[in-house]
């Protein structure tokens, strides 16, 4: 039997989360007194979850679609298979998840649950396409769902869902690791951005320091302009590594009020975004670009214009879907070290995997899987 219901409401025999109308009232029921085995599941690109959940919840069919193609509420046949491995899922496995909109890019999955199986760990790892975070952690409230990354746009909004927020990340304002607290369900947030992509940064300001034969102790980013673009989430845990490692640090926000308000929260300077170009009080300065700009789709975009990026030393760029943004790219060209965002994917990933299964990321396994696959 297939049934479109279009509710918004939870199932608490299948863990189901229905958006939209009505009709789930009477979708229960009818699960209830069928006579035949009945699979819910929800359509569209917020119903995927449940299609993958279907084995934990005792869906004894999935649905998959074929050549590799992704339809909205339905995986590829082939990532179902390779990816998720639904054949050992089943009602012991603890639920993770990347809670994002948009979501489609996050490469999460083919990231964590490779790592899960290699480690013997019972988990999954899906996308969770989320509008409003506050109402689906009321809704996602089962013990069941054990640990979630946070992404675009609810790493702020992420801390007052929280019940514990771990001090680096409330001094940052974003969470992007939340765990459900086995012992007492309660959720603890943190934040794995800002370690990941400063010390990405550092390691290869450090590599270039070692082979000019000038090794120091002292962070290389000590007494450095740094020149941030974005104040969003990872532009928080930026400036807030940046300044923590005795860097200066100067925002750039599309939002010039956001600027401010962080620049005051690291003692740094906001400028307003059309000034970025003719930024040049030195040379061989940090370059971090943290706001969206050269994302897919767009990835033609660039924050910052060519002839601007000679005067930086290092670039970073956040962004990792593409790995080679248009912005490292022409870094490169103007001679910079370049960081791709790709290198802050991996470390914060391997934070927040010692996070959900409490025990060590298996690092070498996870980079060779980021490495050969983004
Ligand atoms: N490599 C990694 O591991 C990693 C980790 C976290 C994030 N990221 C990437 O970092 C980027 C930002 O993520 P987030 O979590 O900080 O998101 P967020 O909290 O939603 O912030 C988005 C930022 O991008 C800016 N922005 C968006 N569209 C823009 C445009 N068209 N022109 C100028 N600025 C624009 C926003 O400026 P306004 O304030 O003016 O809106 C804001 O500063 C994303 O590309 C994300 O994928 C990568």
């Amino acid at each position: 039997a297939i049934y479109r219901g279009r509710c918004h409401q939870t199932c608490d025999r299948c863990g189901l989360y229905y958006r939209c109308s009505t009709s789930f009232p009477y979708a229960h029921p009818l699960s209830v007194h069928l006579q035949v085995p009945l699979i819910a599941r929800a359509v569209g690109d917020r119903g995927l979850v449940s299609q993958l959940l279907g084995p934990k919840f005792g869906a004894f069919l999935v649905c998959g679609s074929l050549g590799g193609k992704s339809i909205p509420g339905l995986a590829p046949l082939v990532s179902i298979k390779q990816v998720y491995k639904l054949e050992y899922v089943n009602a012991n496995t603890k639920v993770f998840g990347v809670i994002s909109n948009p979501v489609g890019h996050s490469k999460g999955p083919v990231l964590h649950n490779p790592a899960f199986r290699h480690t013997g760990y019972n988990g999954i790892y899906v996308p969770m396409l989320v509008d409003d975070i506050k109402e689906f952690f009321r809704v996602y409230s089962c013990t069941d769902f054990a640990g979630f990354s946070v992404g675009i746009p609810h790493k702020e909004a992420a801390i007052g869902c929280c019940d514990e927020v771990h001090p680096l990340a409330k001094s940052i304002g974003a969470v992007n690791t939340i765990v459900r607290r086995p012992t007492d369900g309660k959720l603890v947030g943190y934040n794995t951005d800002c370690e990941a992509c400063i010390t990405a940064i550092e390691d290869a300001l450090r590599e270039r320091r070692i082979a000019n034969g000038e090794a120091s102790h002292t962070s290389p980013l000590y007494g450095k302009v740094f020149v941030l673009v974005g104040a969003g989430g990872a532009g928080r845990a930026m400036a807030f590594g940046a300044k923590s490692r005795g860097a200066q640090v100067v925002i750039f926000n599309r939002n010039y009020e956001r600027a401010k308000a962080l620049a005051q929260a690291v003692s740094g300077k906001a400028l307003p975004y059309e000034c970025l170009d003719k930024f040049c009080p030195e040379n061989g300065m940090i370059l971090a670009n943290a706001s969206a700009v050269g994302m897919q789709p767009n990835i033609n975009q660039t924050p910052v214009s060519k002839e601007a990026l000679g005067a930086y030393e290092l670039v970073f760029d956040a962004v990792y879907t593409p790995r080679n943004t248009r912005l490292l790219q022409e870094a490169a060209e103007a001679g910079a070290i370049v960081v791709s965002g790709v290198e802050m994917f991996i470390r914060q990933a391997l934070g927040q995997f010692k996070l959900f299964t409490d025990g060590l990321a298996p690092g070498d396994f996870m980079r060779q899987i980021v490495l050969e696959q983004f």
